[in-house]
């Protein structure tokens, strides 16, 4: 079997990084972009060091405009296919709509949507015709509920999601997947970078392991389901919604994210 290689947005630290061991481990060569140089030099390094791989860092800011370009173009220049793509970096931002700045929103929507659409428009305009090609986006279960006090942040997900289950369906006949993965908290920086640790939602709530999301996010893009949901509990609440006004929907979801 020929090796594959994979490329991961966001692959320095949390869920991007345990997807980096996940691929290694299953034989994948790897592209890895983030902006932290030195974190992604030491990951380069464990990596080629435990698996019979070769890696690759691309240290780039992704929430620059013409970051999704540039990243393709680099891959392009390496001369390697990739396989898989995982649209994994992102960031969000705790606290009343008004009280955040513009810059920061323009940031995650540049980051959390725009290069991850453009990321998947160019490798699926790549790929065409080839009858393969899989796709992995880090979506949320923020995607399925407006979320007061993270507004922004749920409406990206919700972006992903709904863009990853419109465009997988549209390249079935191309053999091309694309799969949303939805956690819900997890143990990473996450938690403290969006600020969202102070919010009923992660003191009451059972906290994931990076692992155990990446895991299930690699095994359901490896079967080409459209949609993964990680942990039971977190399945309720997007199942019990459909039957709910959604204007109850908003306000549950506002007393879950209070301080
Ligand atoms: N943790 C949770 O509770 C949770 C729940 C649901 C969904 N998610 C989603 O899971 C994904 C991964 O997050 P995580 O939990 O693993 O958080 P994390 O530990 O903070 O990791 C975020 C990753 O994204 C990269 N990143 C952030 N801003 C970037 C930028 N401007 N350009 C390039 N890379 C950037 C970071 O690398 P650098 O800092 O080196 O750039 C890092 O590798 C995100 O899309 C997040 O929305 C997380």
């Amino acid at each position: 079997m020929t090796t594959k290689t994979a490329l991961i947005t966001g692959a320095s630290k949390g869920i991007g990084r345990e997807l980096a061991f996940i691929f290694a481990e299953e034989g994948c060569n790897l592209l890895l972009a983030a902006r932290s140089e030195q974190e992604l030099m030491q990951l380069k390094d464990l990596l080629q060091e435990q698996y019979d791989i070769i890696a690759e860092i691309f240290v780039s800011d992704l929430s620059l405009p013409d970051a999704a370009m540039r990243l393709f173009e680099a891959v392009k220049e390496t001369g390697r296919e990739v396989d898989y793509l995982v649209n994994n970096a992102g960031f969000g931002d705790y606290g009343a709509f008004a009280d955040t700045s513009w810059e920061r929103y323009q940031k995650m929507i540049q980051l959390n949507v725009t290069t991850l659409t453009q990321l998947t428009h160019l490798f699926v305009a790549d790929w065409r015709g080839r009858k393969a090609g899989r796709i992995l986006n880090v979506s949320s279960t923020a995607a399925f509920q407006p979320g007061p006090m993270m507004a922004v942040y749920f409406a990206t997900k919700a972006f992903v999601l709904s863009l990853s289950e419109a465009v997988d369906n549209e390249l079935r006949r191309e053999e091309i997947t694309i799969t949303a993965l939805c956690p819900g908290p997890t143990a990473t920086q996450f938690g403290a970078e969006s600020k969202m640790n102070a919010s009923q939602l992660v003191k009451n709530v059972q906290i994931a392991d990076a692992h155990s999301v990446a895991l299930l996010g690699f095994h359901a893009m490896m079967k080409g389901k459209p949609v993964v949901l990680h942990g039971a509990m977190n399945k309720v609440a997007p199942f019990a919604i459909r039957f709910m006004p959604r204007r109850w929907v908003t306000r549950m979801a506002a007393w879950v994210m209070k301080k």
